[in-house]
């Protein structure tokens, strides 16, 4: 059986279909009604559960499970820190997997982990790695960059601000460099995964095959959209201010400090990482545009 943590999410409801499709038996965690109820629907056994309680997540696995985890947030909200979620959470599950002796764990860490990092985000998902990696288990792990595809958050924020906004704001000079890889061909990768976990036994960045700044991802995406709008700089430091006092008096601003700091260096990998790895050609960022965002 596999089991998914975090099948809820955008990257989880995509492979939730796509495992579906292919005939695959699934249990997935689930921690609100709507969802339990939308995944039940969907002919999938669901296991109500939050990885941050160690108590919800006792006996939910069996030997012959094969865990993917893909929970993480990207915005610290009251008890929900990167800490409880990514850190204390991964370890709640990795111990249920231990005790289980599951087959195999797969964990979805990000691009640029790393425990000396000033992002909290990738800080606490280089903690949970090595709490993967720390494990009795085989274990697998993905590092992407920005995924994209229907529905994912990034994209639709901008096309929003394409849609209403008179004018776009690119923090900082825009510069920095991010390399997207398009849902299906994160689907690909994992489905190789599944089908011989005992070949991908390390930690893989998942990327797509360009380095792009994120003012050619904006006028990419206007291009595509045919929404041109007229952008302009905002320098880091006013960002910065604006975001701390923002993030004092609104309940969910714009965007966080901690985002701001993931915009502001550059997050990318080899260009062939994917084919060196994976043995396919994953498919450029206009190109994934020109398949979804119609
Ligand atoms: N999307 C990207 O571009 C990208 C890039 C690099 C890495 N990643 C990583 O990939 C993973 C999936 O990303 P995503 O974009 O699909 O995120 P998402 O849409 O925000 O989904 C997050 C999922 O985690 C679940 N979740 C959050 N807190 C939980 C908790 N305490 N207990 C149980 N479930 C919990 C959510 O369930 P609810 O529905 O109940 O909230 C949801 O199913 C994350 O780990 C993320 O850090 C994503």
């Amino acid at each position: 059986m596999i089991f998914i943590a975090g099948a809820s999410g955008f990257v989880g409801g995509h492979l939730v279909d796509f495992l579906l499709s292919k005939g695959h038996k699934l249990k997935c965690l689930a921690r609100s009604k709507k969802t339990i109820t939308s995944l039940a629907e969907k002919g999938v056994e669901v296991v109500s559960g939050d990885i941050t309680q160690a108590e919800t997540l006792q006996g939910i696995l069996r030997p012959d499970d094969m865990v993917i985890h893909l929970v993480g947030i990207i915005e610290e909200k009251g008890t929900a820190t990167f800490k409880a979620v990514h850190v204390e959470g991964t370890k709640n599950l990795v111990k249920e997997a231990e005790r289980a002796g599951v087959r195999h764990f797969f964990y979805q860490s990000a691009l640029g982990a790393d425990k000396s990092s000033w992002s909290g985000y990738l800080k606490t998902k280089a903690e949970a790695e090595e709490m993967v990696m720390q494990s009795n288990i085989p274990w697998t792990i993905f590092r992407p960059s920005l995924i994209i595809g229907p529905w994912d958050g990034f994209t639709k924020k901008i096309m929003d601000m394409l849609k209403f906004s008179p004018v776009i704001p690119l923090p900082g000079e825009g510069k920095a460099l991010f390399q997207p890889i398009y849902i299906n061909d994160w689907l690909r990768c994992i489905e190789k995964v599944l089908a011989a976990p005992e070949l991908y036994a390390a930690i893989y960045d998942l990327v797509g095959p360009e380095h792009l700044t994120y003012r050619s991802i904006v006028e990419t995406l206007s291009k595509e959209m045919g929404q041109r709008k007229p952008s302009f700089s905002i320098p880091m430091g006013f960002m910065k201010i604006t975001t701390s006092i923002l993030e004092r008096f609104l309940p969910s601003p714009p965007v966080t400090s901690d985002q701001l700091r993931l915009l502001e260096q550059d997050n990318i990998s080899a260009v062939d990482t994917i084919s060196r790895n994976f043995g396919f050609e994953p498919i450029t960022f206009s190109a994934a545009l020109r398949e979804f965002i119609r």
